[in-house]
């Protein structure tokens, strides 16, 4: 049987409903940049801000003039409370991804998660009903919290039921529907269709949309085997899973493989976070994964998209709204650009290309906005290179690392991994949106050199640490590190470190 044969319309259902999961995440990162405004303003009449300032105001001030609290310190605290309680939730839910993943497996993981997302969606929805600054906080949480657990277990889930040479391309899927969502909501939020005073608690609502969808097609999506066979040890559920999976065919070798994993996942016990960042074992692949998410946010990405719109002011473009959509839209055609190319360029090769790339890009940004009053045509430079910053960044540094995380583990250490990963990726993506406006503020034009230093250390990085993954089993990915190491541990050592982990 083909390779292609194993792309199966269950394969497809799989894997588009998961996917829905990162649609959701996308949609929830995006969501909050437009109606700011808005939001402010209802913020300001629920607070009662706008009596206090209208006592200032003399009878015949308009409506308008009484009524413009986004400057009121009160107010600007609920806003970026709303902001960054979202990363918050995420953070703190990313440690729980191998806990939820492993209780009752992927799917029933998912399924339960969504009433996280439902729960948000309608504290968001109906927040007129109270007092709207608190029902969004509490909402914008608990969405975070549910993408948090979602950033982990869609990859993890995808990771294992994608066959071999798929891997990658359909690893790459999350971070498509990622920057899909991102897309919706850029969208969706322009002030004609809800991003206005009437319907911005729909657009904030629909955050919860997908999750019913997704949670109504779970149910026929199977179980991955790799769960089933290395972690319950159920080894016919696993081969109807993998039948269901992959159609008709000889499934003798990829059980032989799981066999071996599970041989090695019992030899070293379940890997609980803290025995995995205390272990040597996996210490080379825990550092190339986590400097992998670091390379993804600390390469200023989130600046980009965050605050794209006041940069695109800065940088005198006139429809700063429109080029913030523009750059959603190379946003998504690059990340499928790279969904084709990964398992045929490579992991390594697209990474050390994206970032090289967006290194180059950090330096042309720079020349634009030092430039931009001398020379007006700088405010093009600046534009161009914030669309082609982020095409390289989709090109391999925004897909890839969520997806490497699942095919540098075995079975035993991979959701300690996924959930350490995705909470420096959390992590550090909340430190630049909080810091990013007083760094500008700081270093002006100079800003993105700060980037463009961290980059060009990435890069360095990757080309001297991380080894190519593409097609290869996890098991041969697993002795890549471990040739690599200066030791082979020897069955002792495990079992050393098997004692210290249930302990
Ligand atoms: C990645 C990042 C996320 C970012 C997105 C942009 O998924 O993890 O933080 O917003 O890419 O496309």
């Amino acid at each position: 049987m083909s390779v292609l044969q194993q792309l199966t319309g269950t394969l497809a259902v799989a894997v588009f409903t998961a996917a829905l999961g990162s649609l959701q995440y996308g949609y929830s990162v995006g969501v909050i940049n437009a109606p700011q405004k808005v939001i402010e303003d209802e913020y300001g009449r629920a607070l009662g801000v706008w009596s206090e300032r209208a006592a200032g105001l003399s009878e015949n001030s308009t409506e308008e003039e009484r009524l413009n609290p986004g400057q009121n310190p009160v107010v600007i605290m609920y806003w970026s409370l709303s902001v960054a309680v979202f990363s918050i939730g995420g953070m703190l839910s990313s440690f729980l991804v191998g806990f939820v993943g492993d209780m009752r497996g992927r799917v029933k993981g998912m399924l339960m998660v969504n009433v996280l997302a439902v729960a948000a969606g309608l504290l968001m929805g109906l927040c007129r009903m109270w007092k709207p600054h608190i029902m969004v906080i509490s909402g914008r949480a608990l969405i975070g919290f549910y993408c948090g657990l979602m950033s982990g277990l869609v990859p993890m889930y995808i990771g294992e039921i994608a066959p071999k040479a798929y891997r990658g391309a359909l690893g790459a899927l999350h971070q498509l529907a990622i920057v899909i969502g991102i897309l919706l909501s850029q969208v969706l939020g322009l002030d004609f269709i809800l991003g206005n005073a009437d319907m911005w608690p729909i657009l904030l609502g629909l955050s919860g949309a997908p999750a019913v969808l997704q949670s109504l097609l779970l149910p026929f999506c199977p179980e991955s085997p790799r769960y089933l066979y290395i972690l319950r040890g159920n080894e016919q559920e696993a081969q109807k899973s993998l039948y269901r999976l992959k159609g008709p065919y000889d499934a003798t070798s990829d059980m032989e493989e799981m066999r071996r994993e599970k041989e090695e996942a019992d030899r070293e016990a379940r890997v609980s976070i803290l025995s995995l960042i205390r272990s040597s074992v996996y210490r080379q692949q825990l550092f190339v994964a986590l400097m992998m998410h670091l390379s993804q946010q600390l390469s200023g990405i989130n600046a980009i998209f965050y605050y794209s719109t006041a940069i695109f002011e800065r940088a005198g473009v006139a429809q700063p709204v429109y080029a913030t959509i523009g750059v959603g839209v190379i946003n998504t055609i690059f990340t499928l650009l790279s969904v084709v190319l990964v398992d045929r360029a490579g992991r390594r090769s697209l990474t050390l290309t994206g970032l090289a790339g967006m290194c180059c890009c950090a330096v042309a940004m720079t020349v634009g906005l030092k430039f931009q009053n001398d020379y007006s045509w700088m405010s093009y430079v600046s534009m161009a290179s914030i669309f082609l910053f982020v095409s390289f960044f989709e090109i391999g540094p925004g897909p890839i690392p969520w997806f490497i995380v699942a095919e540098l583990f075995s079975q035993g250490p991979r959701p300690a991994a996924i959930a350490l990963a995705g909470c420096c990726n959390w992590t550090s993506n909340f430190i630049v949106g909080m810091t990013f406006p007083y760094i500008q503020d700081w270093l002006g034009p100079y800003v993105f050199v700060l980037f463009a230093a961290l980059l060009l250390g990435f890069t360095v990085f990757i080309y001297l640490r991380v080894p190519e993954t593409k097609g290869k089993t996890f098991e041969e990915i697993a002795a890549v590190f471990q040739k690599g190491q200066k030791k082979n541990y020897t069955n002792t050592e495990l079992q050393q470190l098997k004692t210290s982990t249930d302990a």
